[in-house]
């Protein structure tokens, strides 16, 4: 994640030289250096004086990782990308007073075709609050939640979203096969397909419009949305997704403390 927001940043015009990145291991830092970006295996060197300190590591190493910036001055903002890591935690773990925004990205942000939802603490001034936004929008569309216990919820809707629509396309890719078409043909038409819902729905009108403008009475479509709606498919969803939030929850207990 912190190597394609890097990309994302020096894409859209920002100066590699002006960005500074740190890990532990040297394979890591030599693939980052090629991008341009000033490299270095001391956390805590590389983030003194930067406007904005990105903590792009896993929740289990965050504790160590944010105890060890020592240096960090209260006007410099710490930026979590972190499932599952509180705010509060974060602020214990380095100065409390520290401006803090954490946020939930999702992997199409490889592409630069994320949505990220950011929540900022008290201490982050509006010019902060812009700055934490225009990094995050290198790897796609950007929005605000608050409370901070609605990212669970974004956890389980965008976080984790992507892989329910991977599960859909597999399942759609089977049952091509299962009708007799290639394995090919069956991909290619249903990621197409996908592909193509996405973009109309993006334009609008709503997906329930969308979703009625192409089901004619006694169709093909209502055929297979009836089967659909028997198996109580949005209660199933319902279930996956509180799922997901539910086990979001649990990992700030498990990592926040
Ligand atoms: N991937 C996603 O789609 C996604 C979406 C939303 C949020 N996130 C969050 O983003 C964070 C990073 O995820 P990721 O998928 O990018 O993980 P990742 O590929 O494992 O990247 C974490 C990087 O941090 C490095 N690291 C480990 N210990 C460190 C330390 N003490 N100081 C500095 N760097 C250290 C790791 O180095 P080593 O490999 O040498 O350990 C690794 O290069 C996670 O907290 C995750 O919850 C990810």
């Amino acid at each position: 994640m912190a190597t394609s927001l890097i990309k994302g940043l020096i894409a859209s015009g920002h100066d590699a030289a002006a960005i500074r990145a740190s890990d532990p291991d040297p394979e890591q830092l030599r693939k980052i250096a090629e991008l341009g970006v000033a490299t270095a295996p001391d956390n805590n060197a590389q983030a003194r004086g930067a406007d904005v300190v990105i903590l792009a590591v896993k929740p289990q190493v965050m504790a160590n990782v944010a105890a060890g910036l020592t240096d960090l001055r209260p006007d410099q903002l710490l930026v979590s990308i972190a499932a599952g890591v509180p705010m509060s935690s974060l602020a214990g773990w380095t100065r409390a007073a520290q401006p803090i925004v954490r946020c939930m990205p999702n992997t199409p942000a490889l592409l630069g075709a994320g949505v990220t939802a950011l929540c900022a603490n008290a201490r982050v001034s509006p010019a902060q609050k812009e700055l934490a936004q225009s990094v995050l929008a290198t790897a796609g569309r950007t929005l605000w939640v608050s409370p901070e216990d609605q990212l669970d919820a974004v956890t389980a809707v965008s976080g984790s979203g992507p892989a329910y629509f991977f599960y859909l396309m597999e399942a759609m890719i089977e049952a091509g096969r299962s009708l007799g078409l290639s394995a090919e043909t069956a991909a290619t038409l249903t990621l197409e397909t996908a592909r193509g819902a996405a973009l109309m729905a993006l334009e609008g009108p709503s997906p329930a419009q969308l979703r009625a403008n192409v089901t004619s009475p006694g169709g093909t479509t209502q055929a297979a949305l009836e089967v659909l709606e028997a198996a109580d498919c949005q209660g199933i969803i319902n279930a996956a997704v509180a799922a997901a939030a539910e086990r979001s929850r649990e990992l700030a207990t498990e990592f926040g403390r």
